[in-house]
């Protein structure tokens, strides 16, 4: 069986040169990388991911391999591989990568089949599609699984519906809610990517458009942050009262998606949730308004109640859809309802996934470690590693923070002092 499986090899030089610039805005992955390569705690170690193949994911696969760990990658998603990426990782590095920018459906759960077939000993993941499909599909492979690790909100919520009903089967890390991960990947990059990923697709104008975020997690929070800093107006719609009363005194209108819907210019979805954006929505928003996800999978849009709405259909420039509506507006999809962030864009900025990958890297370490002595349940990221990552994400920038004295740490330590 052929190794692997990208768009074209050819790229392999291109995508080794976007590999070394996405390394510069990693230093703390890069140390870790370092490291490894002189104690090799990961030595033949099989790793199957399944992640986002992107130069930043290249340069964690470069730090555990470093470890001395043998690697299988799959994209996590079928629109946000970049070949030059994946051709890269194959040619120069010897990594079997099975992903190509656009591919089917049934291509992308083939690329799964090919990842497990490495028969893992670690798996790591970005919305729980490979652990899905090694429960579900491979279970003979299950009892040589040591640990893995999940990457997003979404995958965690899954691997927490697995543990709930009793059929995960080995220790998973949920490195999305490591401090270092969701207050700054989530917030920040999906921020600032998600409006790279809109402007990019479309060129509009930001300042002074009705900007409507749904969801007010990190995600949400950094995207609508963003949206303001440009100059739009934001809505933010909300299901859950806490975080609706935290977008209002966020200083947002907050509003049922149902009125959102006739004064929004632009749309962005970032619940994890299934149609968010729907029917009833689309047949009262503004005609030119842009639809975007950023959530995780593509069904926070209900493109198939778009598609059976519209009477044409167009491609107006690369991940612009056009549906025209039988009344006569047109509604703009972006990246197929897909992640707009890597669909339309190159994901989140280097330097924020060099903290959510040095607690991927570190948290594997661990599991090769400790993994053994788990219980299958879903396990945060070790405090130390957390604050390990933010020590020498802070040192990367030449930040440095104060310490308690000895003083000040006994005072928190006491209960009897008071004023
Ligand atoms: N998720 C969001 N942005 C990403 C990136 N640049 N690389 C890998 N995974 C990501």
């Amino acid at each position: 069986m052929k190794n692997y499986d990208v768009a074209n090899l050819a790229l392999a030089e291109e995508g080794e040169r976007r590999i070394e610039w996405a390394a510069k805005e990693m230093p703390v992955l890069s140390l870790i990388g370092e490291r490894f390569a002189r104690e090799r705690p990961l030595t033949g170690v099989r790793i199957a991911a399944c992640l986002h193949v992107t130069a930043e994911t290249a340069n964690l696969m470069k730090a555990l391999q470093a470890g001395g760990a043998e690697l299988a990658l799959c994209a996590s998603n079928p629109l946000s591989t970049q070949d030059d990426v994946a051709a890269a990782l194959v040619v120069q590095h010897g990594i079997s990568v099975f992903a190509r920018r656009g591919e089917d459906n049934e291509t992308y759960y083939r690329h799964i089949r090919s990842a497990l077939a490495f028969e893992p000993q670690i798996t790591m993941d970005d919305g729980a599609d490979l652990v899905s499909m090694l429960h579900q599909e491979r279970q003979d492979l299950l009892s040589r699984v040591r640990g893995g690790t999940e990457e997003t909100t979404t995958g965690v919520i899954r691997l927490r519906a697995m543990a709930a009903r009793g059929v995960l089967r080995y220790p998973i890390i949920a490195v999305n809610d490591a401090q270092t991960k969701h207050l700054f990947d989530n917030r920040y990059g999906t921020g600032q990517s998600t409006i790279d990923g809109i402007l990019r697709a479309t060129n509009v104008l930001l300042a002074g458009k009705t900007f409507v975020v749904a969801g007010y997690g990190w995600c949400g929070r950094g995207i609508a942050m963003r949206a303001r800093g440009m100059g739009a107006k934001v809505i933010v719609t909300e299901v859950d009262p806490i975080r609706a009363l935290e977008a209002v005194m966020d200083g947002y209108r907050v509003m049922p998606m149902l009125e959102a819907a006739a004064v929004g210019d632009i749309f962005v979805t970032a619940t994890g949730d299934i149609n968010v954006l729907d029917r009833a929505h689309f047949e009262r928003m503004k005609d030119g308004a842009i639809l975007a996800n950023s959530g995780h999978f593509n069904v926070e849009i209900n493109v198939r109640a778009l598609e059976e709405m519209a009477v044409a259909i167009r491609e107006m420039r690369p991940s612009v859809r056009v549906y025209k509506l039988a009344d006569g507006r047109e509604l703009a999809l972006l990246g197929e309802g897909r992640l707009v962030n890597l669909a339309a864009a190159e994901g989140h900025p280097s330097s924020v996934m060099d903290m959510s990958f040095a607690n991927q890297a570190l948290s594997v370490q661990h599991l090769v470690q400790e993994g053994h002595k788990l219980p299958p349940q879903v396990y945060p990221v070790p405090d130390d590693i957390d604050r390990a990552v933010a020590a020498l994400k802070l040192h990367s920038l030449g930040v440095r923070c104060d310490e308690l004295t000895a003083e000040q740490q006994r005072y928190l330590s006491s209960w009897e002092l008071g004023t």
